[in-house]
């Protein structure tokens, strides 16, 4: 190696005492960006931990640890006798672009696929757990933690090996025994867990569901108004979206069939319309599974929130009644636990698991194996029964809060749907000419999150209003948050909403509100 004197370039190192970084850090910052910038080169000496302390007036402590650092990372290097050297070979570290950088580069990506089925993905903003009102969050601020790191605090003890490693696409055999479980006394269904594939939330089901069972292009039923992001899977899937009304019975399956008939598949929330509130009607079912069998066609069905209802008896799955295995059932641990444990499941015909679980695998290996160890014996446990018992409670609790403040802070303004009493959302209309767009993104700087729903529909012809969450949202906290939406209401000039005609999906709206 060349030896090259110290270089006096060093002493431009300026620390800032003031700073949140430490000194430590600050010269070890120092060294990497001369060295990578090229301003120390290769076989310069840099002054001894000594001298380096005594110029810039830092505990030689200091200055020991940050070349240490330097030396394990691989920018500096020492000669035994004769001091430390920036190393001959430098680590290969890339320089992180600063945010300005970022906005300045004119380099964009092309995105083939997303330019061959849409312009872009139609997301909705994404709802803030921590403000008032947000759809589709359970109560975060009841999380089970203590059941859950117990049970997660005994897995590590046993270290289990086998969880480290790569997993079953399928999900974890242990889960899967306990969704069976599960799905037979709380939903009725009776599966085994070989029919279960363990999946990243509802999300992915619809998108492995879509990729599995049609092709590019293929035409999909999907209630109007609906669910915004599973749709968004369907749109990234290329599938012909093809709204399909909902009216109080649920999907108008004879529209449906008149609109396309020979549709491979359909997206449908028949316990609990989403975001409507309706539960699919007997009749409407059998139409349903009739039309799917004749057209051999599948059901997708999306059983996002079916363990919430509080009054009256639910009606059993779609699943339950299928004779012909037409029907997916979607479940997810979104609502009944929370949606950053991001695990949900499918119960699929057991000649179709291979196919699904190649997908899986194909997709993301599988989901993850610990999380999923520890969620099976909160089950098994009778963990999750009793969490959702509690929450049952709650819910109706919070529910009801909601309704009161609505009718003592927007009567005449905001009409709530009040049945079926179910689910964690409810629906309230605009009685008013007022663009729920608007007043959502205003409500927002109020942060109040109040999705509108008119931009739960894909076609033309919208229902104004909000779709508002109340799982999540404190009792005390109902009458202020909607107090802040009638203020936004009332801020935002009425105005009639842009009405794209035709039948495909008007992805438009969301972006208004981004
Ligand atoms: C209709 C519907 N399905 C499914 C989900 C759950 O999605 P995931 O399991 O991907 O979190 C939601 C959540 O808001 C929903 O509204």
């Amino acid at each position: 190696m060349v030896s090259r004197p110290i270089s006096p370039l060093w002493n431009s190192l300026a620390l800032d005492r003031a700073a949140a970084r430490s000194l430590q850090d600050q010269i070890v910052e120092y060294f990497r960006a001369a060295v990578l910038g090229g301003r120390l080169k290769a076989g310069t000496r840099v002054p001894s931990s000594r001298v380096l302390a005594a110029d810039h007036g830092v505990a030689r402590i200091t200055a020991v640890q940050a070349y240490e650092r330097l030396v394990a990372e691989g920018y500096l290097a020492s000669r035994p006798g004769s001091g430390l050297f920036v190393a001959e070979s430098q680590p290969e570290r890339p320089v992180r672009p600063s945010a300005a950088a970022l906005r300045r580069s004119r380099v964009r990506p092309r995105l083939p696929a997303l330019k061959r089925s849409v312009p872009a993905l139609a997301m909705p903003p994404r709802p803030d757990e921590r403000l008032p009102l947000s759809t589709g969050i359970p109560a975060l601020d009841h999380f089970p933690w203590s059941d859950w790191a117990r049970i997660t605090a005994r897995l590590h003890r046993d270290r289990p090996l086998d969880a480290l490693g790569h997993g079953d696409p399928q999900g974890e055999r242990e889960l899967r025994e306990a969704i069976a479980q599960y799905l037979g006394a709380a939903r009725g269904i009776a599966c085994a867990a070989e029919q279960i594939l363990v999946v990243a939330g509802s999300q992915q089901g619809i998108d492995l569901t879509a990729r599995a069972l049609a092709r590019p292009g293929d035409a999909i039923w999907i209630e109007e108004p609906g669910y915004p992001i599973g749709r968004a899977a369907l749109q990234a899937a290329a599938l012909e979206r093809v709204p399909v009304p909902v009216d109080s019975e649920g999907i108008d399956v004879a529209a449906g069939a008149r609109l396309a008939p020979a549709a491979r598949l359909a997206l449908v929330t028949p316990s609990h319309h989403y975001p409507l509130g309706f539960t699919m009607s007997l009749r409407r079912r059998l139409a349903l599974l009739d039309w799917a069998e004749s057209a051999n066609a599948w059901i997708l069905e999306d059983d996002y929130d079916g363990e919430y209802r509080y009054s009256g008896r639910p009606l059993a799955p779609l699943y339950t009644l299928d004779r012909g295995h037409r029907v997916l059932y979607l479940g997810t641990f979104s609502k009944v636990l929370a949606p950053g444990l991001r695990l949900g499941y499918l119960v699929v015909p057991a000649g179709a698991v291979d196919a699904f679980a190649a997908l899986k695998a194909a997709s993301d290996r599988h989901a993850p194996s610990l999380t999923q160890r520890v969620l099976a014996r909160f089950i098994e446990e009778g963990r999750l029964a009793a969490h959702l018992r509690r929450m049952r409670v709650l819910y109706a609790s919070r529910r009801r809060a909601l309704l009161d403040a609505l009718e003592g802070e927007a009567a005449g303004l905001l009409r709530a749907s009040g049945t079926p009493e179910a689910g964690l959302h409810l629906v309230a209309r605009l009685m008013v000419p007022a663009d729920d767009v608007a007043a959502s993104r205003r409500a927002l700087e109020k942060r109040v999150f109040a999705a509108p729903l008119s931009t739960y529909y894909a076609g033309a012809q919208r229902e104004r209003g909000f779709v508002l969450g109340f799982a999540n949202t404190r009792e005390d906290r109902m009458a202020p948050a909607v107090r802040h939406l009638v203020g936004a209401i009332a801020e935002t000039k009425p105005r009639t909403l842009s009405s794209k005609a035709g039948t495909r999906e008007n992805s438009g709206t969301w972006r208004r509100m981004a």
